[in-house]
């Protein structure tokens, strides 16, 4: 492992801060590192150091600034034991699953890089001979980045990959949770090149204030939050004031359908990659389990089957499938929701309580008899709990699946060509799995219809979120 770099990095300098905060291990509660805990006062200093950056990384050619991030990338994935070690040790996922996600949050970075080199404008046929128009890209200036502890890498290079590439600089506020991957990560991007100001981590516990800042100054000009819905909304209204552009990747309720007309073992394989992952701590967990009458039992004994054989342990155990849950709040509100759903007739076939391998630890969960009323069915579980509703046609299934707030992710398992258009086109969600229980990468637009969020990240849309239009129109030509 990393020897963990715990000093927030601004300007260039890493600063040891006012104070420190513990940064624990999830699957024991041993504190791995102390963590410089800055606050609003060098938040505005970051912000002045990406403000001073601006202007030279700006100014380089794209195919400079990919060469970095190039460099960038390379690193990243020549330390992907070290990082996924860090990862494990301070997010608690299993090993396995920490080196995909190391692949799979360089991949943003070599992704972005190549982008930006294809970042056209338009020429634009004239309205008057004396004109001539064109459109241009720009980047957006000084972006604000507020991240996540259930991706520490990923959900950091899907934003500062196309910041950076884009020519924005970038100050970016890690989880209190998972402050040591950032660091790690910016690390490498130090020794890759990236210029001082261009790249700087806040690292601290008083989120609300360290927001507000990133939100109410002017020289911020675009904010992306990936997170709660409730969180979202907050910096939303807080961003109202700049009238800052904004990326919101925010919660889900993903339903996943299974008809009787799906192949089961298919079925059965796409909601073990869908809903247990990461412990069932993604933005894109299947959440809903709506299975067709016709097929209800069987997928619901092969489901359990395969789930009460999981190994849940320490995400350093090469074995285990299931690891610890981020903390203390979140085991308990996985388990107010299970217990909730089985005082109101629900049954376990397999878990149903915590797990003894540890306090933040649940077992792998499958409920059946789960209705709509059970307040399972509204609330986002990020648990290792599938909860299985039934239905019996197809116009039921889309209601059930639509009648929430969100609209993040959604799957849905059918051989019948037919159907698979009908559902895909029907379904309110930015993201559809069809016949497919993992969609994530960083070639295809990753979010959120209603009130999961605004804007793409990854692909080319994820580029234009750091991007201005300017119009330049060309007067008196003759
Ligand atoms: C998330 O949970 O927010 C991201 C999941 C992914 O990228 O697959």
């Amino acid at each position: 492992m990393f020897d963990p770099v715990t000093d927030a990095f601004i300007g260039g300098h890493w600063m040891s801060g006012p104070t420190r905060f513990a940064v624990t291990n999830p699957a024991n509660g041993v504190v791995i590192a102390e963590v410089a805990n800055l606050g609003p006062v060098q938040t505005v200093e970051a912000i002045d150091a990406a403000e001073k950056a601006l202007p030279a990384w700006s100014a380089l050619t794209a195919k400079a600034r990919s060469a970095i991030l190039m460099r960038w990338n390379a690193l990243i994935l020549e330390n992907t034991e070290a990082l996924a070690e860090l990862m494990t040790a301070e997010q608690g996922k299993p090993l396995h699953e920490a080196r995909g996600e190391v692949a799979y949050g360089a991949a943003f970075i070599e992704w972005f890089a190549e982008e930006a080199k294809r970042s056209y404008g338009h020429t634009i046929p004239t309205t008057a001979s004396s004109k001539r128009m064109m459109s241009i890209k720009q980047p957006v200036g000084i972006c604000a980045a507020i991240t996540p502890w259930n991706f520490p890498i990923a959900m950091i290079t899907r934003k500062v990959g196309p910041a950076l590439a884009a020519g924005c600089t970038v100050v970016v506020k890690p989880s209190e949770e998972t402050p040591l991957c950032a660091l790690a990560l910016a690390r490498l991007a130090e020794i890759a090149g990236v210029p001082a100001g261009v790249l700087n981590i806040v690292t601290g516990t008083d989120a609300a204030a360290i927001g507000q800042v990133l939100c109410d100054d002017p020289r911020v000009r675009k904010l992306s939050f990936t997170g709660s819905t409730e969180v979202g909304k907050i910096l939303y209204r807080q961003c109202a004031g700049t009238v800052k552009k904004l990326s919101l990747e925010l919660g889900g309720n993903a339903p996943f359908i299974v008809f009787d007309d799906a192949d089961l073992d298919a079925a059965v394989a796409g909601a073990l990659a869908s809903k247990y992952r990461n412990a069932g701590q993604t933005c894109v967990c299947a959440n809903r389990m709506l299975v067709q009458s016709g097929i209800y039992d069987a997928f619901a004994e092969r489901l359990a089957q395969e789930v009460g054989a999981f190994a849940v342990g320490s995400g350093s155990d090469p074995d285990t499938v299931i690891g610890p849950l981020i903390n203390d709040e979140a085991v308990n509100k996985v388990e107010g929701l299970v217990n909730g759903a089985l005082e109101m007739g629900a049954k376990a076939l397999t878990g149903g309580a915590r797990h003894d391998a540890g306090a933040q630890f649940f077992t792998p969960t499958v409920l059946i008899d789960v209705t709509p009323q059970m307040e399972i069915f509204s609330q986002e579980i990020f648990g290792p709990v599938a909860p299985l509703f039934r239905f019996e046609t197809e116009a039921e299934a889309i209601a059930l699946a639509n009648g929430t707030p969100y609209g993040l992710a959604s799957y849905f398992y059918s051989q019948n060509v037919n159907r698979c258009w009908r559902v895909g086109e029907a379904l309110e969600f930015g993201m559809v799995g069809i016949n497919e229980g993992l969609f994530s990468t960083e070639v295809a637009p990753f979010g959120g219809w209603k009130e999961s969020g605004l804007g793409r990240e990854g692909a080319s849309e994820g580029l234009s979120e750091y991007l201005e239009t300017k119009y330049l129109c060309f007067g008196g030509v003759q």
